[in-house]
């Protein structure tokens, strides 16, 4: 039996180059040695998207296209839903009872992103509500309902792991051993830098490079790249390591090319607009056969839908077969 791998993604947006670097590549080769469960959580965007659901359900099927897209297979990886296994939400109700308040407060992954998001829950956290202080409980119970081994996620949900390490720990202490403790598997790959030299790539710092990004958008993008300051002339020599410009190439161009690119920058042998268009190039012949994957869905969305049930389906079934024993434990199978 393969093991089981779970992870989930929140439908707020398109994918970008930080996703397909940092987690999509990995997927990819996870995706053939493992029972893979890949949720859309939508019920989890709603926690802080929760007066826009347009906005949630028009990015469950853009997600779900992005990452069919990039090479996920539908016949190895169940895709479904949250909102769809109302187990989760039981599960949820019961795990709420195994977790304090101050816990959950102290949640680092938690309390950042209320810090993030003062219009939503005020400049200190005074408007927090109950359903986003508590999304880490309910993500404990997407992993343990789908008897989610091996976790695949960055660094920032560290902290949401562990919380629901200690929360199968205290069901375990209380009911029997039924919960197994889930485990983050740690990616090779890497977290990709923004167009303006960020640490992180990301939706709302505007730095992102989308996977969907038609060409125009990504001559801009890359045109407005940032480069060593230091370089003024087109023949002086530059830190390929303060380029953003060198950095994607790194990614998405061949090592031969990247190569040259580095030496030439050093040696003052290339002038930046050069630089960028290759990349353009380069990023272009990346980004095409993905795009050109995903118009096959968008001309056929009933594959999408098709798809999301199938793997919604396979998700239920396992879904009711763990809740059935958990409440067996807790003496509430009447
Ligand atoms: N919290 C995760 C994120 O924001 C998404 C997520 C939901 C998740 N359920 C999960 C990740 C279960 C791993 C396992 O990226």
């Amino acid at each position: 039996m393969k093991k089981i791998i779970l992870t989930g993604l929140r439908p707020t947006g398109n994918l970008h180059l930080g996703h397909y670097f940092g987690a999509g590549q990995n997927y990819l080769k996870m995706q053939n040695d493992y029972d893979f469960y890949l949720e859309i959580a939508d019920v989890q965007a709603l926690t802080d998207n929760f007066d826009n659901p347009e906005k949630v359900r028009k990015n469950v099927y853009e997600i779900t296209k992005d990452l069919l897209a990039i090479g996920l297979d539908p016949n190895k990886v169940h895709f479904f839903i949250q909102s769809q296994i109302p187990e989760i939400a039981e599960l949820t109700v019961f795990y709420s009872n195994l977790v304090t308040v101050s816990r959950l407060q102290r949640n680092p992954t938690v309390k950042n992103e209320i810090a993030q998001k003062k219009e939503l829950f005020g400049t200190n956290g005074e408007s927090i509500t109950y359903g986003f202080l508590g999304y880490p409980v309910s993500q404990a119970a997407d992993i343990t309902v789908f008897d989610g081994e091996l976790i695949p996620v960055g660094d920032d949900q560290l902290p949401l792991l562990e919380q629901c390490r200690e929360i199968v720990r205290k069901f375990n202490s209380i009911y029997g051993d039924i919960l197994k403790e889930p485990q983050q598997v740690l990616s090779s790959s890497t977290r990709v830098k923004g167009l303006d030299g960020n640490e992180k790539m990301g939706k709302s710092l505007g730095n992102a490079i989308y996977l969907i990004d038609d060409e125009e958008t990504i001559n801009k993008k890359i045109m407005n790249a940032i480069t060593d300051t230091n370089k003024i002339k087109k023949d002086d020599p530059a830190d390929p390591e303060k380029c953003m410009v060198y950095y994607y190439h790194n990614l998405v161009n061949t090592t031969e090319n990247t190569n040259k690119v580095c030496s030439e920058c050093k040696k003052g042998a290339r002038g930046c607009v050069t630089c960028k268009k290759e990349l353009i190039k380069a990023m272009n012949d990346f980004l095409n056969p993905i795009k050109e994957k995903r118009k096959h869905y968008e001309e056929h969305p009933e594959l999408v839908t098709e798809i999301l049930n199938k793997g919604t389906m396979e998700a239920q079934i396992k879904a009711k077969n763990t809740m059935k024993k958990i409440k067996e434990a807790m003496k509430i199978n009447y």
